[in-house]
């Protein structure tokens, strides 16, 4: 019988799958890296969200470990290279927890245009703010949204009936061109310069260098605002809180760091910056849409070889 471990906490439902596919299952939830180098080799599978770094020392120890799966589309967690490198398999759930995200990504939106996080607080302390919160309209404004995978194709739907321009910079957009009508294929310093809202939905670069920094900044719109939903380290988070305090953009909403769990951050306490701790996935659906995803996935693979969603 394949034996799996799930070490970071998600839905029960991927636990009740694998029982009933006869697939031995454990689950145990914040491990040190050596607490799993010394209990991987048990395993033939191994199911994480992003708390758990299944590092090169975690893969090495793994001597029986045929799959990794991950309960997310990010795998920035997984050292994919060496998995690879010993014959794994690593899969995630692509599309598992896009309307979450993309759906995050617009609640973001609205509360930084808003002013929502300001004028509840202050509502709730009886200040009644009301003189000091004038919000700003979507209808008419450029979207910008960079990366058009699933989460980004989602956000461009959502917004869809708020009659805005939506500029997507995505390589591989031009190809699909036609199923997309509403939305302009454009390159990355048209984004910058032409957006009112720039959202990006894109994985971080390899080398883990930024892709907007303050030279971007300088050359956007000083009423823009920037919506980060997707890897922290692809906006430059000093960049990201000069240009806020030097009023290069009016605004910014982040929902990913470049250390997590981030304890501390530049933009804490900066004003203009409404802050989420990477819950943009985080909803009662997505949750148990990518246990089941992903729990399928590993159970068809280690009992009837099928590869689905592999990286
Ligand atoms: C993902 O990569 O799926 C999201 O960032 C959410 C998560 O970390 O699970």
């Amino acid at each position: 019988m394949p034996k799996v471990l799930i070490s970071d906490s998600m839905s029960n439902v991927a636990q009740k799958i694998f029982e009933k596919n006869n697939i031995s299952v454990d689950v145990k939830t914040g491990l040190t890296e050596e607490e799993i180098i010394k209990i991987i080799p048990e395993y033939d599978g191994m199911v994480v969200r992003s708390a758990t770094k299944v590092t090169k020392n975690i893969i090495e120890a793994a001597i029986n470990l045929k799959v990794i799966g991950r309960a997310g589309a990010g795998v920035d967690n997984i050292d994919v290279l060496t998995a690879k490198k010993k014959n794994m398999i690593v899969m995630n759930t692509p599309g598992g927890n896009a309307n979450a995200t993309a759906e995050h990504a617009f609640a973001l939106i609205m509360s930084v245009l808003r002013k929502i996080p300001f004028a509840n607080e202050t509502t709730h302390k009886g200040q009644w703010e009301k003189k000091n919160i004038k919000g700003v309209e979507l209808s008419k404004k450029t979207l910008g949204i960079v990366g058009f995978g699933n989460v980004g194709v989602r956000l461009s739907n959502l917004v869809k009936g708020f009659d805005m321009k939506i500029l997507v910079n995505s390589k591989s957009l031009e190809s699909r061109k036609s199923e997309y009508p509403h939305v302009e294929n454009s390159s990355f310093d048209d984004l910058v310069s032409k957006c009112d809202i720039l959202s990006f939905h894109c994985k971080a670069a390899a080398d883990g260098n930024p892709m907007l920094t303050k030279e971007h900044m300088k050359k956007m719109k000083p009423t823009s605002y920037i919506i980060n939903a997707a890897r922290g380290n692809i906006v430059d988070e000093n960049d990201l809180n000069d240009a806020l305090n030097e009023g290069l953009i009016a605004g910014a909403a982040v929902d990913v760091f470049s250390k997590e769990p981030s304890k501390e951050n530049v933009l804490f306490n900066n004003p203009k910056a409404v802050l989420t701790p990477h819950v943009a996935a985080s909803t009662v659906e997505a949750s148990i849409i990518v246990a089941e995803m992903v729990a399928n996935q590993i159970s068809d693979f280690l009992l009837k070889d099928i590869k689905v969603n592999t990286v």
